[in-house]
């Protein structure tokens, strides 16, 4: 059965880029962008700069069609929360999704998928689509846990109110992140199959088969075409592949 939903190619930058890389890079996404023109693209174009680029990026983007996103936002609207950024303030700068529950977020700071849930809450609130990652350890793998633990973060991370528009889930398999390893299509799917059933069981039959869930972990220009053939697979967030213009328009062109 062809796929209904349109894939979503989002780059997160995670702590790189300083303003002359960012504007180059994002600049270079706009003109390939711009060259799509009057074809719309089967992909929705994402790109989730770290917040001191936000406003540059937003710039170089304009009227290209490319989305601007967060990589993370505190779960209250404003307030004495030192260093944190909140999800108004990021659609106040123009991002229209913004991710949450990264595992470098729930490793480097401790998050849990209550957190994670309350922060997916916030962004809807402030009309941003979360990008809610989930994903096991290599040990978890090893102990055949795979599966349970990526049902468990799922059902503990889903925002209330979600629905096939406002939400998007990312499986990152931890040890497939930077590593140049990745999931083989076979071990993706598997995993996008058990998160679509658990979608369909919270939200019903259309809006769980609507929802894009994305995969995450070493995508990259040689292994995006297989992973994004397979059923569940409905786009990528993508990390070192997304520092270049080149390699993550070759991804997104792989969905072609
Ligand atoms: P890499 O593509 O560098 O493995 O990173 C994936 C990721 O964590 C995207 O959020």
């Amino acid at each position: 059965m062809a796929k209904t939903r349109r894939f979503l190619i989002a780059g997160n930058w995670k702590m790189n880029c300083l303003r002359k890389d960012g504007r180059a890079l994002a600049s270079a996404l706009a003109r390939r962008m711009a060259k799509t023109k009057g074809t719309r693209p089967p992909f929705d174009l994402l790109v989730c700069p770290p917040y001191t680029l936000l406003p540059l990026v937003a710039e170089a983007v304009k009227g290209s069609g490319i989305r601007l996103g967060g990589q993370d936002c505190h779960m209250a609207e404003k307030g004495a929360h030192t260093g944190d950024v909140s999800a108004t303030m990021l659609a106040d700068l123009g991002c229209k999704y913004v991710i949450v529950g990264h595992s470098e977020r729930r490793s480097n700071h401790g998050e849990k998928s209550d957190l994670v849930k309350t922060k997916a809450e916030a962004a809807l609130a402030a009309g941003l689509i979360p990008i809610v990652c989930i994903g096991e350890t290599e040990a978890e793998r090893d102990g055949g846990k795979t599966l349970a633990v990526n049902r468990r973060q799922l059902k503990g991370s889903l925002p209330d109110g979600a629905t096939a528009k406002n939400t998007v889930i990312a499986y990152e398999p931890v040890w497939a992140i930077g590593t140049g390893r990745t999931a083989t299509p076979a071990q993706a799917q598997e995993v996008h199959a058990l998160v679509r059933a658990e979608l369909v069981k919270a939200l019903g039959e259309a809006e769980g088969h609507a929802v894009r869930v994305l995969y995450g972990g070493s995508m990259n220009p040689k292994n995006a075409k297989e992973l994004l053939a397979q059923p569940d697979v409905d786009g990528g967030l993508i990390g070192g592949a997304s520092l270049k213009a080149e390699d993550f328009w070759t991804v997104a062109q792989s969905c072609l």
